[in-house]
């Protein structure tokens, strides 16, 4: 790449002086962790969301293996969810002893396929992770129904879907447990960090006792009631939650605006699919923006032309089940989720952020159709 070419990243968290103000807020109070800032995040998120209880965690990974945990998962016991998503997806059970089952998923919006879960459910089937991958909901309402015909706990991946809606409710409100995760490509961010939203009481004051090392409700420090960890958020990274959540209208409008932006650029360039658009059931929150390639061509050549041009992409995403550690415990093969390995070979991430000029996105538009050439 030439040197004077400015470079255009995948991705740039959006931080202002109300986020600075806030941090040095609690750096100067002394209170950096359990102190009234995690409540207040919490607050402030669970009503976002519409969920009655939030609880935060210090990453998404974490909130999503406490809900495995407290679903009671074990080993022997399978857990069905999308190879088209993040690893956190699959690892937070595995955690537990339970072995993954990969369902395939829907070419267009890329989440589960529920015909495909509903036949992958036996009598060992415990639970269902569902995502929202890169934003777009899942199909929420025939999953729902899944589960409660064959008895299993569901947990919604929400990782990527802050402001998410699915038939009207935000992602959250719908009443299945739900978590999101805060890292810097992340719609908003608190650096590291997670939350978990759930509309069972019970459910919340097990996750604040899991995080916080098993201590008991009213206990003392040093009394464990249960085997617990050390997930939790601390009180700087709540207070930049808080920060980041004031503005969340803003960001979300900007992300909207941005992706809408790429469409127009992008839309009429052959070669390319844009991502799958809103429908009345479906309103995705802009995580990142992510094109289909068509097949024949060669992703690798796409990838080093915008690359010289400064343009940084990311493949987005690899299937879980071909991940090598997958292929080695598991036996996965290539086959296995046929519609996922597909996108896999083909879906190609730009660079998005809350804050891209629009005359980055032109150029990275320009690169692209160059390359496609
Ligand atoms: C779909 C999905 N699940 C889980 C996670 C895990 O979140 P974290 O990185 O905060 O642990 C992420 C974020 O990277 C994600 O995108």
């Amino acid at each position: 790449m030439k040197a004077d070419i400015r470079k255009v990243p995948l991705s740039s968290p959006y931080i202002d002086e109300r986020d600075e103000e806030l941090v040095l807020e609690v750096l100067r109070s002394g209170r950096l962790s359990l102190g009234p800032a995690i409540e207040r995040f919490e607050e402030l998120f669970a009503e976002k969301v519409g969920a009655p209880y939030a609880a935060a965690v210090s990453s998404g990974t974490a909130g999503l293996h406490l809900l495995c945990s407290i679903a009671g998962l074990r080993e022997g016991d399978e857990v069905i969810t999308s190879p088209y998503s993040f690893v956190a997806s699959a690892n937070c059970f595995i955690y537990e002893g339970a072995t993954p089952v990969f369902a395939d998923v829907d070419e267009r919006s890329m989440n589960l396929d529920s015909a495909a879960v509903e036949a992958a459910i036996t009598e060992r089937t415990k639970a269902i992770v569902a995502v929202d991958i890169f934003g777009y909901p899942c199909e929420l309402e025939p999953l729902r129904a899944l589960a409660e015909r064959h008895g299993l706990v569901l947990i919604q991946d929400a990782c990527e879907a802050l402001g998410t809606e699915y038939k009207g409710g935000t992602v959250g409100s719908h009443g299945v447990d739900a978590v999101f995760a805060f890292y810097p490509n992340k719609q908003m961010t608190t650096g590291e960090g997670g939350m978990v939203t759930t509309h069972d009481e019970e459910t919340r004051r097990r996750l604040v006792s899991l995080r916080n090392q098993g201590r008991a409700d009213g206990g003392g420090w040093l009394e464990h009631a249960r085997l617990g960890y050390n997930y939790r958020i601390d009180d700087i990274r709540a207070a930049l939650g808080i920060g980041q959540l004031e503005k969340l209208e803003t960001i979300l409008s900007l992300r909207g605006a941005a992706a809408r932006r790429y469409s127009e650029l992008l839309g009429g360039i052959e070669g390319l699919e844009v991502p799958l658009a809103d429908d009345a059931d479906h309103v995705r929150s802009w995580f990142v923006y992510v094109v289909t390639l068509a097949r024949g061509i060669d992703r690798e050549r796409v990838i080093a032309d915008l690359e010289r041009q400064g343009v940084a992409t990311s493949r987005y995403l690899p299937s879980i089940h071909l991940q090598s550690y997958m292929r080695e415990r598991y036996g996965f093969r290539e086959g296995l989720c046929p519609v996922s390995e597909d996108l896999s070979q083909r879906t190609l991430a730009l660079p998005f952020f809350t804050a891209i000029e629009a005359e980055d996105q032109e150029r990275v538009a320009e690169a692209l159709a160059a390359a496609l050439a």
